[in-house]
């Protein structure tokens, strides 16, 4: 019968399920606090980049409707630093591009284009007409209509609180950008919301 010595060394870590398990998690959560603890004290990804404000009243709503209708799952907003989509979207996405952005809409899946630098690409008539009839506009789209949003107005009081909520969370919206929201948005249907909302996406590194 062959002698076998004790393990030692690698092979006592190669031999117990314990020990690799906990050295691997060791392993893991440093590299891990190394890499995303710095990305909380950076300027770069904790800064507006130059250009970047908060959206306005009626760009909020216009969000929110965006976030509700799960047009982020046919659609990022995120273009990466690959020639393939600097050439077709414009230059790639920052992270101070996001700060305000309270959940981002980065998404992965793309039925449809990013929409990172969408804003002022088309005419607010172009995208009343996408949204209400994709195809009367792109033949081949598989979008689906979003025919209501016309017809549903914007609750002016809905505003205010929501706004309250983004300034604890760091937005700088003034007592006066929240007193006014209101009417801001009085009057305005979630159509033009949302093209509120997208004309403004991504102008700032256009
Ligand atoms: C089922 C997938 C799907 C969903 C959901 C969807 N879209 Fe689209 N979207 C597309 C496709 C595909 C295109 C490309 C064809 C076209 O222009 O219609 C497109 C195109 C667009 C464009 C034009 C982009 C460009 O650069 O030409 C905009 C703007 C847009 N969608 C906005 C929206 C908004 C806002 C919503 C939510 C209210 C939404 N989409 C929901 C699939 C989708």
């Amino acid at each position: 019968m062959a002698q076998h010595s004790a393990p030692t060394g690698h092979e006592r870590i190669e031999t117990s399920n314990f020990l690799m398990i906990v050295l691997i998690l060791i392993t893991v959560a440093v590299g891990g606090i190394v890499e995303i603890v710095p990305l909380y004290f950076q300027r770069e990804t904790t800064q507006p980049s130059e250009g970047v404000k908060p959206y306005t009243a009626l760009q909020l709503a216009g969000r929110d409707v965006y976030v509700r209708e799960g047009c982020y799952n046919c659609h990022s907003q995120m273009i990466r630093p690959f020639r393939s989509e600097t050439l077709r979207y414009g230059p790639y996405s920052v992270a101070g591009e996001f700060v305000y952005d309270r959940p981002f809409q980065w998404g992965s899946k793309r039925t449809g284009p990013d929409l990172a630098r969408v804003g002022g690409k088309y005419s607010d008539e172009w995208h009343r007409l996408h949204l209400i009839d994709p195809r009367a506009l792109v033949p081949e789209s598989n979008m689906p209509a979003y025919p209501w949003l016309e017809a549903a107005a914007i609750d002016p009081a809905e505003l205010a609180p929501k706004m309250r909520a983004l300034r604890t969370l760091g937005v700088p919206y003034s007592d006066d950008d929240i007193a006014k929201s209101a009417e801001a948005v009085t009057g305005k249907t979630e159509l033009e919301a949302v093209v509120a909302y997208l004309q403004g996406l991504g102008l700032t590194r256009k």
